[in-house]
């Protein structure tokens, strides 16, 4: 029964770990999610954290930004996998870094000295993403092989992809295709209260109990990491060829059906005759 909640980064990570909190702990406030619901794979996650996934008494719900090929499916388990278009995740991504505090980078670099430091780098997120484009998600890691292996899995009973514009357009509609998936009753009136604390409104204000660290990693605190909740910020910065140039790599990469999900969202179409 366990859920994982993939993504790149950047994606709605947090906030589908709130919506599936929601629906485990029917509306309950002031969970702590990133205690709840680690990120599994992070090499600095405390051992106490990592042990008491193990004795969690409710169904786990756990965070994971490995790209499928680099995850043990389970088929005991069920997935979800967030997808955003790659210029919305680039912006998110560098305020989530530029605004890191020193002992953020002070941690990530500890005991990793045969490797180049991450660093701040530029305050200018035009040429953030520049950089994360020509480096295939630099400073993190790659962006377009993420999604061709959990979009390459899409039609797998338990994998479902969902777009952080789904959640955008259609924020109740899309908690109850999640309910679904995880095979969870969700009444009508309890359905108003889990949508509302998944508002951004709410999540900004709770910011402190849902983000890493309770925030500690920010300038500015949880609130820096829940930052403006929409897309489209790059528009103002890149020119018609930039535009032109990342959906060029993004169909070239992803192939035409992927990319045209991860830019827009929606249903995914089916395959014809069933499952392969
Ligand atoms: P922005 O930086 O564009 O504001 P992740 O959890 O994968 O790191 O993703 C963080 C992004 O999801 C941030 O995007 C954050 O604001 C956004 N987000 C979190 N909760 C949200 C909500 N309830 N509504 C809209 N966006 C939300």
């Amino acid at each position: 029964g366990d859920i994982i909640i993939a993504t790149y980064m950047k994606s709605g990570t947090t906030w589908m770990q709130q919506i599936v909190s929601q629906l485990i702990f029917d509306g309950a406030e002031n969970l702590d999610i990133p205690t709840l619901s680690p990120w599994v794979e992070l090499r600095t996650l405390p051992t106490e954290t990592r042990t008491a996934i193990q004795h969690q008494p409710h169904r786990r719900f756990l965070k994971t930004h490995l790209p499928a090929d680099a995850l043990r499916m389970s088929n005991k388990a069920k997935y979800i996998y967030v997808g955003r278009d790659g210029r919305d995740t680039a912006w998110s991504l560098h305020n989530h870094h530029f605004n890191a505090t020193d002992a953020y980078f002070d941690r990530y670099n500890s005991g990793v000295e045969h490797l180049p430091p991450l660093t701040r780098g530029t305050a200018d997120p035009h040429e953030f993403y520049q950089q994360w484009m020509a480096g295939d998600g630099f400073p993190m890691w790659p962006f377009w092989d993420h999604h061709r292996t959990w979009w390459a899995i899409r039609h797998q009973p338990n994998v479902k992809l969902v777009h952080y514009n789904d959640l955008t357009s259609d924020l109740p509609g899309t908690i109850r295709s999640i309910a679904q998936f995880l095979n969870m009753d969700i009444p009508d009136d309890r359905l108003d209260l889990i949508t509302s604390h998944c508002s951004f409104a709410y999540m900004k204000a709770n910011a402190a109990t849902m983000v890493p660290r309770n925030g500690a990693s920010w300038t500015g605190g949880a609130q820096t990491f829940i930052n403006k909740g929409q897309n489209g910020r790059w528009r103002d910065s890149l020119g018609p060829a930039e535009i032109a140039g990342y959906q060029a790599k993004a169909r070239a990469e992803l192939g035409p059906d992927c990319a045209q999900w991860l830019e827009h969202g929606g249903a995914i179409g089916q395959i014809p005759g069933g499952l392969p």
